[in-house]
């Protein structure tokens, strides 16, 4: 009797020690033999994923503001980093931004590079450091050296607008690039220059640069050396003029000291057209005659030489370029990705056998 007690007794302890040892049983388990009607289970709430930044065709991904979708021009706190003041179209487009910021009460900070980058380069990054600043504008003196504030620009949310000027940049760096189609401009210059020396035998032409670096000079002096075979134009002297005067007039001497087979000049602005016109003059040549003398801009006073026939063509550059900007700047806060990475600017040109009745005519309808 005593055994079969011990031996019940003992397969009781042990059943209960089996038990203590099996790993607790995750809630759900024991909950397998449900006890009571289970919980309604919800479906987890649908993830609604943020909707995807706006991405330009270029891949910008557009750094929507607060006032989006209904920002107009007055919410704008424009960061303008300007190249300096080195031309009559400088100072135009220069009074096309500050203007057109007045009238349309766009708040604008205007920074004067004084044709220095490393003075836009730090304007860049002293915009990206201002709060209020919500669309940065670049007229970039170079095609590079931006890359670290375009970087900063993007993680500090601001927008990013080339005007003027393109720089060796991939679109993803900025909203939009608003300007000249230089190697257009450049392919006209040519086409302009060939038409001047149609009756000459010899084309050697000069080249007077624009500054060094800057995407005006490199593409114009590209979209010239593109069409100039189309006559059999060679170029035989090049220096930079720095978009001026007096360095042009000085440039354009040494030319002629350095050889009088000349039959051309290829200035890339108004200003270095009228400084080798000086210089021309005063070697005692007749300018638009001896020597024929292309410019770019088409400033009033590139106006003046067309009429004076001292030049004898003229390719617009258009400096009035702020109502477009400050448009795209508004549809960019407005996170609008439809804006092309680049709009080209509307341009014309203008030759001195125009006559000086018509050129005046049309120079009376301008305003730079
Ligand atoms: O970028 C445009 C050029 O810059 C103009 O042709 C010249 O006059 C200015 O300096």
């Amino acid at each position: 009797m005593f055994r079969l007690k011990t031996i019940v007794f003992l397969v009781v302890v042990a059943a209960m020690a089996l038990t203590a040892c099996a790993p607790a049983a995750q809630p759900t388990a024991v909950s397998a033999v449900p006890t009571t009607a289970p919980a309604p289970t919800t479906a987890p709430a649908p993830t609604t994923a943020a909707p995807a930044a706006p991405t330009t065709s270029g891949g910008y991904v557009i750094p929507v503001a607060k006032c989006a979708p209904n920002c107009t021009l007055k919410d704008l706190t424009v960061g303008f980093i300007q190249t300096g003041s080195e031309s009559g179209w400088r100072a135009a487009n220069t009074s096309s931004f500050k203007d057109t910021a007045t009238q349309e009460g766009v708040t604008l900070k205007f920074y004067d590079a004084q044709n220095k980058i490393e003075n836009q380069v730090s304007a860049f990054h002293q915009f990206n450091q201002d709060p209020s600043v919500n669309v940065i504008v670049l007229a970039a003196l170079d095609v590079t050296g931006y890359d670290d504030v375009l970087k900063e620009a993007a993680a500090d949310g601001k927008v990013v607008i080339l005007e003027d000027r393109r720089i060796d940049a991939a679109p993803t760096n900025f909203y939009t690039y608003i300007g000249s189609d230089f190697i257009n401009e450049g392919h006209e210059g040519a086409a302009a220059m060939c038409d001047l020396l149609k009756n000459s035998t010899k084309k050697n032409v000069v080249e007077i640069s624009g500054a060094v670096g800057a995407s005006a000079a490199i593409d114009r002096a590209k979209g010239f050396r593109e069409k100039m075979g189309a006559c059999g134009i060679t170029i035989t002297q090049s220096q930079t003029g720095n978009w001026a005067v007096p360095d042009s007039k000085a440039v354009m001497a040494a030319f002629l000291k350095q050889s009088t087979d000349i039959q051309g000049v290829f200035a890339h602005n108004d200003e270095e057209a009228i400084g080798a016109i000086q210089a021309i003059q005063e070697a005692g040549l007749t300018p638009g005659k001896d020597i024929q003398v292309i410019g770019f801009d088409a400033t009033a006073d590139g106006f003046k030489y067309l009429i004076s026939g001292q030049m004898g063509a003229d390719i617009e550059c258009n400096p009035l370029l702020a109502p477009q900007v400050y448009d795209a700047a508004v549809k960019a806060l407005n996170g609008d990705a439809t804006v092309p990475t680049w709009v080209p600017s509307k341009e014309g040109e203008f030759f001195a056998v125009q006559g000086a009745d018509a050129l005046n005519a049309i120079l009376a309808t301008r305003k730079y």
